[in-house]
């Protein structure tokens, strides 16, 4: 079996002490750094930008896993890529030539990633499911963390598998919003690969203890 990854959402982390909470990731257990990236246009709220991202990435270990929740992406694809994100996941809702943005996402070097919106029937992915390297399925609508976990998720990942799997492809199923360990488990079951992790992280009292429990408790 596949092992089972946990990307903490540093949208999450304290700011000012973002060096620390950083840090906290490289010696966790956690395999990815989550990075919400909001542009109040496409998502009703702002986030941070380039040079934040230009910070993290001076310290961060791991995997710079970069969700852009904003329009028309195409824009910044190299910007990112000289930034250090190692995947790069642009939403369905915003691209008009999805195909077009993953080519131009794995020219930079970077994995290509889409992200859906609850509302977005995971059938659509179909006809491009070989060129994705990454879903990000969410399980809240983007824009904010915190939020409550969407139930109907569990039946999208099933059957996102299920296309994954019909089409021979080797595509990462990742869940994003409202992971907590009273979810984690039947998200794996149903077929996840990587789960997203803000608030229940960074809320907890011993976060890096919160990160190793969840990693074992989805690949057990
Ligand atoms: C929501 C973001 C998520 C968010 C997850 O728009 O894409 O990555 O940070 O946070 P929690 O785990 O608190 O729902
Ligand atoms: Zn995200």
């Amino acid at each position: 079996m596949k092992d089972r990854l946990i990307a903490p959402s540093v949208l999450a982390a304290d700011f000012g002490n973002l060096q620390r909470d950083i840090e906290m990731i490289n010696n966790s257990e956690a395999d990815w750094f989550h990075i919400d990236i909001m542009d109040g246009v496409f998502v009703p709220n702002i986030s941070y930008g380039m040079p934040v991202l230009d910070a993290i990435n001076r310290h961060a270990k791991k995997t710079i896993d970069v969700h852009l929740m904003i329009i028309d992406p195409d824009r910044y694809i190299k910007e990112f890529a000289a930034l250090g994100a190692n995947n790069l996941s642009v939403h369905y809702e915003a691209c008009t030539h999805l195909h077009r943005t993953l080519q131009a996402i794995k020219a930079e070097g970077m994995k290509a990633g889409v992200a859906l919106n609850p509302h977005t029937s995971v059938d659509l992915l179909e006809d491009v499911i070989g060129d994705i390297d990454l879903v990000c399925m969410m399980s809240v609508n983007p824009g904010f963390g915190g939020q409550s976990f969407i139930e109907n998720t569990y039946k999208k990942v099933r059957q996102l598998k299920e296309i994954i799997t019909r089409n021979n492809a080797s595509t990462l199923i990742e869940v994003d919003g409202g992971v907590t360990d009273k979810n984690a488990a039947q998200l794996v079951e149903a077929g996840a690969d990587v789960l997203v992790a803000g608030s229940f992280v960074f809320k907890a009292e011993d976060p890096s203890r919160t990160i190793k429990n969840l990693k074992s408790l989805v690949n057990s």
